[in-house]
């Protein structure tokens, strides 16, 4: 989609590559000090983005547009980069860093939606509500195949207590499940204080009947659930993943999955996006949606607001909210 094309040169040129809310930038539309050239196109190439990119001083993205090292360093004028949302591993960070490039996110404005995404996915996948739905649609009136499981008194392993998993955590106890959690910055007294119980990676999947994961896609985070993990599980054990794909091993899960070992993984993200094409998707035992946690109109309105006004502070002041 196109709406304007930088011409200007003695404006601020802000470039949305990614689908954004309308509501959310309206910061950036009401800003009358800065001279903003406010552009929005989304679903470029990288090359395409290569060739509009020169005269851009801020890049405003979502998580579908690969911010690589080539994208910066062809970003002469680029000052700051604008991820609207949490995850920034769609981004080059060093790269950033080396060309003085600054990052701003948003980390807490899709924190509930992500929480109430991966409730809805466990309940899902607890009670085969997609399938069941699937099967109704075409006609079929299945009772029997559908049998599930409750959540009440079943742990639930959260791996990764920042903001969603503390949130997920909070929504699990109200539906009567024990909780167990590891995060390295997790303390006793603060796991006391929620009622949860603290655990290393291990005691947390050799405990929980469902386990979900919270963490960043990092190096130390990368394929951190793998077959040694699933060999630890409880047989049966279900598998929630609305953080980022690779966080569990996605070959692994599947092996895991034919096996026998999992009854079921709900799946939000992938290794590779759009993933329309997974053999994670061939599994009947797995139920899945296209990277939707954070796509609720007040999330997405959320995070484009401040991230819209971290980009007018940091052009006012110098300085910014979520380095
Ligand atoms: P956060 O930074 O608040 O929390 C992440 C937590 O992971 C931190 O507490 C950190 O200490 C912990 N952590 C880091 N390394 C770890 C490790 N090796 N083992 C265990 N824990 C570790 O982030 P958040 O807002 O809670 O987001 C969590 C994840 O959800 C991120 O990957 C984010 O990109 C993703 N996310 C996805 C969606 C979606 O649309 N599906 C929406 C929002 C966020
Ligand atoms: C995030 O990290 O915030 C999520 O992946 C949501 C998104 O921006 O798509």
């Amino acid at each position: 989609m196109v709406t304007k094309t930088v011409t200007a040169t003695n404006f601020i040129n802000v470039f949305i590559a990614d689908p954004l809310s309308e509501d959310g930038i309206f910061p950036l539309r009401q800003e009358t000090e800065l001279n903003l050239n406010v552009v929005i196109e989304t679903g470029l190439t990288p090359e395409q983005l290569i060739a509009r990119i020169e005269d851009v001083h801020v890049l405003l993205v979502r998580s579908q547009t690969k911010v690589t090292r080539e994208i910066i360093a062809a970003a002469k004028n680029l000052k700051l980069i604008g991820r609207a949302g949490v995850g920034v591993d769609n981004i080059d960070l060093a790269a950033a860093t080396e060309h003085g490039v600054i990052v701003v996110n948003a980390p807490d404005g899709n924190t509930n939606s992500a929480a109430e995404h991966t409730i809805a996915m466990m309940t899902s996948l607890a009670r085969h509500i997609p399938q069941a739905y699937n099967a109704l649609k075409n006609g079929v009136w299945d009772r029997k195949s559908y049998v599930g499981v409750e959540l009440k008194n079943k742990t639930l392993g959260v791996v990764g207590f920042g903001r969603i998993g503390t949130e997920v955590a909070f929504r699990a106890k109200g539906q009567r499940m024990n909780v167990i959690a590891y995060d390295p910055f997790l303390t006793e007294e603060r796991a006391k204080e929620l009622g949860i119980t603290k655990g290393t990676v291990d005691e947390v999947v050799q405990a929980a009947d469902f386990i979900t994961v919270h963490t960043p896609l990092l190096p130390e985070t990368r394929n951190l659930i793998n077959k040694d993990k699933f060999a630890i599980m409880k047989n049966d054990v279900r598998i929630i993943n609305c953080a980022r794909g690779g966080i569990i091993d996605e070959e692994d899960l599947y092996n895991a999955i034919v096996e026998g070992k999992v009854a079921g993984a709900a799946l939000d993200v992938f290794v590779e996006e759009p993933a329309t094409n997974h053999k994670l998707l061939t599994l009947p035992q797995v139920i899945a949606t296209p990277h939707l946690g954070a796509s609720t109109i007040e999330a997405q309105e959320s995070v484009a607001v401040d991230v819209s006004n971290d980009i007018i502070k940091f052009f006012k002041t110098g300085t910014v909210t979520n380095p």
